[in-house]
């Protein structure tokens, strides 16, 4: 056989072709193992099924028997809800009519109210437990509510508030003082500003800071600057992670268009480590380390509470071995490594998670109660990743603004709130802080277990999370029973329950009182029978015959009633 050059051109070529070929095949495959089993793990394929679930809701027949309870049982939940309806009626009337009057108006309003449970029961749970939205004062670890009533906090204003909601009015007072003079004056900077610098350089360990105005836009900002710098366009987030809610950190569900530069992978894994050490298109991880009491877990949210399956756990040593682990491999691939502590800065320790795992960061975010009570965020990081420019290349800029950033009264209210970091008192209470909160959390659970309620708290420092012990259908019931003795969730319900460091341990001790009773209350009124049978896989696997038969039903899309 004789081979003229452009046949062997051409089998040259497409020899080439089935090597990159197999090459982009293997780097695919270990992509695939890289992502976590579940919906979490697969944006796509959980964007996907979402559009496909259909709405379907029960009546009220047969909300109180989804998990086919005796009659007897369902008489009694049905008895205690209606209890409750005529509880949160008279009690919170004028904050619920408030909430009512705007709900038609502020649409996150709409949003958070018809996901405080699961959506198959949310109309029913609208019509009758109306949750006020209101509130008109605080004082200390309480809120008062339009209709008088004082509830304990167990929000923390979404975390915010870690030193007790007076500290922040006094951070937002002595704040405004110290900037009447100038006012709201932006593009120039207040002297504040540079006492801020130095603490937040001291605390961070980091060269360099930028001022935003919300955690979503610090984040952002933290992304953009590793793709300039190296070059490379990806972003590596883990399974489960809230980064805010800017596109690229929120693959899936929620955001209606896909996220193409951004790699969703397995935390603690192995798998990880293997692709970021053989990629060459990753700028940057982000770690939430929030998600060490969950890695790899959505934030537990009561709307996805259908069954018992919710799980958390906490290992402090394994989450520190594990950003080592990560720390080692970015810093040998060039990778930026980004801590976001928005969430958890202030909060474990005075240098946040750097501090509390032993792990630095090139680049770390903050915000959330660094702002003394007001809104912020907050980006610290190395010289040479914090260079929004180069000498070399004067047109090719990495551009970030924000007409508030620098705001002088958030400033000196931020100000007040790191003078406070510094007090003797203030550091020596970092210090004990996750033995008290691991005491308090194992005196609840102990009174749990001894009155047999199928419930157990998990928590990370002051961070909690609620987890039922056998499977229901109805857990998500009992944040209707906490509110009723007092106790202000946020609309996530018992998935995160966050406590101001203020708690004394006498407030701590009404808190679990009232949580017992809550727990007890709902487990007489029935809701926790459960079949033996019965387990989440077996709840799940009815749930998906539910939703498709109702998919494929003629009447879809009247939102006929399931049952
Ligand atoms: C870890 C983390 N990053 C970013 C954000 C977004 O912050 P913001 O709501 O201020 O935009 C949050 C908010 O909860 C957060 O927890």
């Amino acid at each position: 056989m004789r081979w003229d050059h452009a046949t062997l051109a051409f089998y040259g070529l497409g020899a080439a072709a089935i090597a990159t070929s197999v090459a982009t095949v293997r780097r695919r495959l270990a992509l695939s193992k890289g992502k976590h089993w579940s919906l979490s793990g697969h944006a796509r394929i959980a964007k996907r099924l979402a559009a496909w679930v259909p709405a379907c809701h029960y009546d009220e027949g047969r909300f109180f028997c989804s998990d086919d309870a005796p009659a007897d049982f369902v008489d009694r939940r049905r008895a205690g809800f209606m209890r409750l309806a005529e509880l949160f009626r008279t009690r919170f009337g004028e904050s619920s009519a408030r909430t009512a009057e705007m709900s038609d108006s502020i649409s996150d309003l709409q949003f958070t109210n018809a996901y405080r449970v699961p959506f198959q029961y949310s109309p029913v749970v609208r019509q009758y437990l109306k949750v006020g939205a209101f509130v008109q004062a605080s004082d200390g670890v309480k809120l008062a509510d339009l209709d008088g009533n004082e509830l304990y906090d167990l929000t923390a204003s979404y975390g915010v508030n870690v030193f007790g909601y007076d500290f922040y009015k006094e951070c937002i007072a002595q704040g405004f003082a110290t900037v009447r003079v100038l006012g709201p004056v932006l593009g120039s900077y207040h002297p504040v500003v540079s006492d801020n610098v130095k603490s937040l350089k001291d605390i961070s360990g980091l060269d360099q800071v930028s001022f935003h105005m919300s955690g979503t836009e610090a984040v952002m900002q933290a992304v953009r600057l590793a793709r300039y710098h190296t070059g490379r366009s990806h972003l590596v987030r883990f399974c489960g992670a809230y980064h805010g809610w800017w596109g690229d950190v929120q693959p899936g569900i929620g955001n209606p268009v896909p996220a193409h530069e951004t790699y969703t992978l397995k935390e603690m894994s192995e798998d990880t480590l293997r692709i970021l050490r053989t990629r060459r298109d990753v700028a940057c991880v982000l770690v939430n380390p929030l998600q060490a009491l969950h890695p790899n877990s959505s934030p537990p949210a009561d709307s996805s509470l259908v069954d018992s399956a919710r799980v958390a756990h906490f290992d402090k040593q394994a989450y520190a071995n594990w950003l080592h682990e990560l720390r080692a491999v970015c810093s040998e691939r060039g990778i930026v490594l980004i801590f976001d502590e928005v969430m958890v800065g202030f909060r474990l320790a005075r240098g946040g998670a750097q501090e509390y795992f032993g792990v630095k960061a090139d680049l770390v975010t903050y915000g959330k109660t660094l702002g003394g009570g007001l809104p912020v965020g907050v980006l610290c990081g190395r010289k040479d990743l914090m260079r929004r420019f180069r000498e070399d290349r004067p047109a090719d800029i990495c551009f970030a603004r924000g007409t508030f950033n620098s705001h002088p009264y958030v400033m000196a209210a931020m100000q007040q709130f790191l003078l406070h970091l510094e007090k003797p008192r203030v550091r020596d209470m970092y210090a004990d802080l996750d033995q008290i909160w691991n005491e308090r959390v194992e005196r609840l659970n102990r009174r749990l277990r001894d009155a047999a309620l199928p419930i157990e708290v998990v928590n990370m420092s002051s961070i909690w999370t609620v987890c039922y012990t056998q499977p229901s259908r109805y857990n998500w019931m009992l944040q209707f029973y906490l509110r009723a003795q007092g106790l202000a969730l946020s609309w996530v319900g018992t998935g995160r329950l966050i406590f101001s460091l203020d708690y004394t341990d006498k407030d701590f001790a009404a808190v679990a009182e009232r949580f017992v009773a809550a727990a007890r209350a709902m487990q007489q009124d029935g809701w926790w029978w459960h079949d033996p049978a019965a387990s989440n896989k077996s709840i799940r696997r009815r749930i998906l015959k539910e939703l498709i038969a109702h998919r494929l039903s003629p009447a879809r899309g009247r939102s006929t009633p399931v049952g």
